[in-house]
């Protein structure tokens, strides 16, 4: 049977790689991981300063029980080019930041301690992808994922691949199949005990197939009383998978679900039924500590997409990301566009095979997650390639013919190689006055767009981005515009049938290079912000499900009288799924409106826009006149059902502190979110409040970035790590109006 630790403490790191460390222990600074080689500035970062190597040791003390057994270290994931020695020698080379590798060390290890040596070089190396060009996003290096050491038998399961069949019938279909690592190549005779399980592991279904050659597979066929895996119930099951043969025993099991995916010219279809996409691209970043986050923040941007932006698919772009993330999609019932490194160059031969291998790492590594329903085979955004292209596709089909492939692309009439047109539609430019009427459409047509004379699955894959960068600090008529223009392009894109959906650019801020972003380093492309806290047009998103799920009354405005041109509130956007909405202002009558289904007919639900159609401005007083309060009611069939108040004296009131967990691990390096806001007496957040947070962790765990932060737009955020120790944390937060806030945590 195996063995496998996570190996979290015990590592050294060096700040420089210098061939001493390949054979000879170094005193260096002691680590956790995952770990990130340089923790960054926040803004106007430097980052170049994590393009170099690195290295990192570890004394891996001898175990009597690992004699004759299969002794390996499993990298989930290292930036961005790495090398392993145990005692001196090289076990590996792995050239992919984002897909995980081996180094066996069989054979090498003696009694005592055995030096690990691992060098990882962050530079942007133009031999591997993505580099070789300008990117938009950071690749900071270290060992950002876990590590684990593995012991088996001399034979043992590599790996497992569930593919389902008859989905949709009550009598379902699965095929597991066992691929076996054999480094010996030893001889040997036995069988694979295959259990299907339910997602607890309760076995309701067995065989026992005869395992010679290095697969195996077990068919199972008329299995009732399953449950397919949707987005609003994504049941799981568990293949399990025992082997026993005379050169070894071993135990390893997946997850898997039921369900079918299709994309086709009459838009997606998730278990034969249809559903318009509606997603947000993430980035796998955090501020400071780059990439290097555990489990819970992976798993934490995972429920963000689905429970706060009401997201039905994420994309990962533009890489593989932690299985953390993917393993939550699953649970959650978010689906998952996921794409092989890359970044609109593509480079040469040796490059492109190592492009071509991260397809097969990644299918390889995620054909049992459900909730991926297509894989992206082209580097983002490149040009036309008919030959590495074809090997591309031909890769991922040949891996798994449950999936169709995707290839994001800007350009018109591209090669289709893959089975669904995936294109970034940045077509939505600025829509001042004087262009309504000749204003661009906020997409292009699909045919259009390829080029053909006919239908194609077709999917948007990116909007607005770039087109319109909005910061959370920006003024309110930005904020507007940067709502009306995801709404736009979504409302377009559930207009046409032939549009699977679309993905927007991009689901919060995130750090990049001086090529792009405001110069600051920051992308601020995001519906939220670098902290994971909503802008406003995130609710745009929100105020898409339906209301049984969420009522959302998010009125689009600071509520001051001078903070618009013109000293105007109006036109004043709600983002809501209500049946309409009053806006009462001071003593005067209510205005209702009603869903602006002129402006957004095919939205599942058009924000209400009180404009003059239903409020007289000089109901709401002129620059010299009185300002007064307002309240936004949300009604459903005729019952108040919301209600957001505005006050027309905001004065600082409220220092909210919200942690995400309260308990943590203190055996792993585990994070927690802690977002501070600003409110007024009505709970709203004082986007314009000019003051510092000053931040204090003590007890088991640290702060991740400095303890003085400033406020923008009212709000700031941050990170609890844990430290190993177990015990109580205190979170101190406090700024000079606004006094004091403690938080209690728990390491355990
Ligand atoms: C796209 C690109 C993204 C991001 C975005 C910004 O061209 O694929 O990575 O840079 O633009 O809008």
């Amino acid at each position: 049977m195996r063995a496998v630790t996570k190996l979290v403490s015990g590592w050294t790191f060096h700040t420089s790689f210098s061939s001493d460390l390949v054979a000879t222990a170094e005193p260096g600074t002691a680590v956790r991981l995952p770990h990130n080689a340089v923790d960054l500035e926040m803004t106007y970062l430097d980052e170049r300063s994590y393009q170099k190597e690195f290295g990192y040791q570890y004394a891996l003390a001898w175990q009597p029980t690992w004699a004759g057994r299969e002794v390996s270290l499993r990298f989930d994931g290292a930036m961005a080019n790495s090398v392993v020695w145990v005692n001196g020698q090289q076990v590996a080379a792995h050239k992919d930041g984002y897909t995980p590798f081996s180094a066996r060390l069989t054979g090498l290890l003696k009694e005592g301690d055995n030096l690990i040596t691992v060098k990882i070089d962050g530079s942007e190396n133009p031999e591997i992808p993505p580099f070789g060009g300008q990117i938009d996003y950071l690749t900071y290096a270290g060992i950002y994922r876990d590590v684990w050491l593995q012991v088996t038998d001399t034979v043992s399961i590599a790996n497992l691949k569930v593919e389902t069949a008859n989905e949709l019938s009550d009598t379902k279909s699965a095929t597991v199949k066992g691929f076996l690592a054999n480094p010996t190549q030893a001889a040997y005779t036995g069988s694979a005990l295959v259990e299907l399980c339910t997602a607890e592991g309760t076995v309701l279904h067995q065989q026992t197939v005869e395992v010679s050659g290095a697969e195996f597979s077990a068919s199972f066929e008329a299995l009732a009383g399953l449950s397919l895996w949707n987005i609003d119930s994504p049941v799981l099951y568990m293949a399990r998978v025992t082997l026993n043969t005379s050169a070894g025993q071993d135990q390893l099991s997946t997850r898997f679900g039921f369900r079918t995916a299709h994309f086709t010219t009459e838009g997606f279809f998730l278990n034969g039924k249809h559903l318009k996409i509606r997603g947000l691209n993430r980035h796998q970043s955090y501020p400071y500590v780059g990439y290097a986050m555990g489990q819970r923040a992976q798993e934490k941007d995972a429920d963000v997409m689905k429970d706060v932006l009401k997201c039905n698919l994420v994309r990962t772009s533009h890489y593989p990301q932690s299985t953390y993330f993917l393993d939550r999609c699953d649970e959650i019932g978010l689906l998952v566009f996921e794409e092989i490194p890359g970044w609109q160059h593509i480079g040469g031969q040796a490059w492109q095979d190592e492009s071509v291998e991260n397809v097969r790492r990644m299918v390889e590594r995620d054909w049992n997650h459900p909730s991926i329903i297509i894989w992206g085979v082209r580097i983002n955004e490149s040009q036309d390639h008919h030959d590495f292209y074809t090997r591309t596709n031909a890769m991922a089909r040949s891996l798994d013919s449950t999936r169709q492939t995707g290839g994001v692309r800007y350009i018109e009439n591209s090669e289709l190689l893959e089975d669904v047109y995936t294109v970034n539609d940045f077509c939505h430019v600025a829509t001042p006055e004087w262009m309504k009427g000749i204003a661009p459409t906020p997409l292009r047509q699909p045919r259009q767009v390829t080029g053909l004379d006919h239908e194609v699955p077709y999917l948007i894959t990116e909007f607005n981005g770039h087109m319109y960068p909005t910061k959370r600090i920006d003024p309110e008529d930005r904020q507007a515009e940067h709502v009306s223009r995801h709404l736009q392009v979504l409302n377009k894109a559930y207009e046409n049938p032939v549009i699977s959906g679309a993905i927007g650019w991009c689901m919060y801020d995130y750090n990049t290079h001086k090529d792009f972003g405001a110069g600051d380093r920051i992308c601020h492309h995001g519906v939220m912000d670098i902290f994971r806290e909503p802008k406003f047009a995130a609710w745009g998103y929100t105020s898409q499900c339906s209301p049984a799920e969420q009522v959302v009354l998010e009125p689009v405005t600071y509520w001051a009288r001078g903070e618009k041109d013109r000293c105007e509130v109006l036109p004043l956007i709600v983002l809501t799924n209500c049946d309409y909405v009053e806006l009462k202002v001071g003593d005067f009558l209510p205005k209702r409106a009603e869903p602006d289904r002129e402006r957004y007919p095919h939205l599942p639900h058009a924000p209400v826009i009180f404009d003059s159609r239903h409020v007289n401005m000089s109901d709401l007083g002129a620059w010299g006149m009185l300002w007064r309060d307002a309240t936004v009611t949300g009604f459903i069939n005729g019952k108040a059902v919301s209600t957001v108040k505005l006050s027309g004296n905001p004065l600082p009131t409220t220092l909210q502190v919200q942690v995400d967990d309260t308990v943590l691990r203190a055996d792993e390096k585990d994070a927690t979110r802690v977002i501070v806001r600003t409110l007024d007496q009505v709970g709203r957040l004082l986007p314009f409040l000019d003051e510092v947070v000053q931040v204090e962790v003590t007890g088991a765990a640290q702060l991740l970035g400095p303890e003085l932060l400033p406020l923008k737009g009212g709000t700031t955020g941050f990170w609890v790590e844990t430290t190993g120790a177990v015990g109580d944390i205190t979170v101190r937060v406090s700024t000079r109006r606004m006094g004091e806030q403690v938080l209690t945590l728990h390491a355990e």
